[in-house]
């Protein structure tokens, strides 16, 4: 029997393999149920005590040899496939993982979507500003009370500069370099010196709105914020609360129907049905006088709102600073917003 095994470790000692599948015969003809092996340890069992010693030290040996050469072979055909795959032009690309908009250009496009559809063009300003388009100009002169309002950055070796704290600074550049009649809206970052908590942050994004014409009214301004409600949200209800703002007069916040349907409306209005998304006003005419606009002649409204509130509103997120953190996880589940 010593013979017999020692000629079978020769035999696989000397086997050459072509392909995988002369390893896979070899490995039934070896390791098989039925394989040489199997009938090897029949003949073992009926040996004499004395031999069974030497013989079943030699049968293992040839086991394991038979298995690491498999195990060798199969190794490098693997690489040996992986080489060829790669040197194969016709082989299909990999896959490229698919990117999604960051909510807050979703909801902002839509936003300029739906003005572009009634004659609005669309005005950018810089984010670092001087002090007469952030303020002065907006009938917030010097020391005046509302500064407060909006606790600002300045760029600290200049103070004349600041990181704008609203985009109603566009308003005034864009009445600058254009004559009515004016439809535009401003989206872009601000900035303000708050502290961060989940409901507020040291950027965010707003969109202004301007429209100065003759004969502009407090009737136009209401059409106008009811068309944009129902667009958006698919609410037309709305309804202008009375407030203050320097480059307004008179000035309203605009509050929108929610509803009270469920639970999660009654927690995101606090149980009135209604949501604060923005302020607006007829333009006062001491902003309309600085950007050398008669305001005998010319009369309009603006609004402005913030972008990151209503992208919370419309997808239902709870915590402003998911917005500016860019994980993935959170970013891929907008792969099928508009
Ligand atoms: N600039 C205001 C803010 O940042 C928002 C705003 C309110 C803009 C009323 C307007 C307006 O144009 O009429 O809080």
């Amino acid at each position: 029997m010593v013979d017999k095994i020692n000629k079978k470790i020769k035999e696989i000692n000397s086997f050459n393999p072509k392909s995988e599948k002369d390893i896979e015969e070899f490995r039934i003809k070896y390791l098989g149920k039925k394989g040489e092996l199997t009938s090897l340890f029949l003949d073992f069992k009926n040996l004499d005590n004395d031999k069974k010693k030497t013989v079943g030290k030699l049968l293992n040996e040839l086991k394991l040899l038979a298995q690491s050469k498999i195990d060798d072979f199969k190794k490098t055909f693997s690489k040996k496939d992986i080489s060829q795959a790669l040197n194969d032009i016709t082989r299909p690309g990999d896959p490229i993982e698919i990117g999604s908009r960051h909510p807050i250009s979703i909801v902002k496009n839509r936003i300029i979507e739906i003005f572009s559809e009634i004659g609005f063009s669309i005005s950018e300003g810089p984010e670092i500003e001087d002090d007469w388009h952030n303020f002065s100009a907006l009938n917030l002169p010097e020391h005046h009370p509302a500064r407060d309002m909006q606790d600002t950055f300045f760029i600290e070796k200049n103070p004349d500069y600041l990181l704008r704290t609203h985009t109603s600074s566009v308003q005034i550049r864009h009445m600058e370099n254009n004559k009515p009649p004016i439809r535009t809206i401003s989206p872009g970052r601000v900035y303000r010196n708050e502290a961060i908590s989940s409901r507020s942050h040291c950027f965010f994004h707003q969109i202004e709105g301007l429209s100065i014409d003759k004969d502009v009214s407090f009737a136009d301004l209401k059409q106008t914020l009811e068309y944009f409600t129902s667009q958006l949200f698919g609410k037309s209800k709305i309804r202008l609360r009375p407030s203050y703002f320097p480059f307004t007069e008179p000035s309203a916040e605009v509050d929108v129907y929610w509803g009270l349907e469920n639970e999660t409306d009654y927690r995101m209005t606090k149980g009135t049905g209604w949501l604060e998304i923005m302020g607006c006003g007829m333009v006062d005419p001491n902003v309309l006088k600085n950007c050398n606009i008669d305001p005998e002649i010319y009369s309009g409204f603006a609004f402005g709102l913030g972008i990151d509130r209503i992208a919370m509103l419309l997808h239902q997120i709870d915590d402003i600073r998911l917005l500016s953190e860019n994980d993935i996880r959170f970013l891929d589940q907008f792969k099928s917003s508009f």
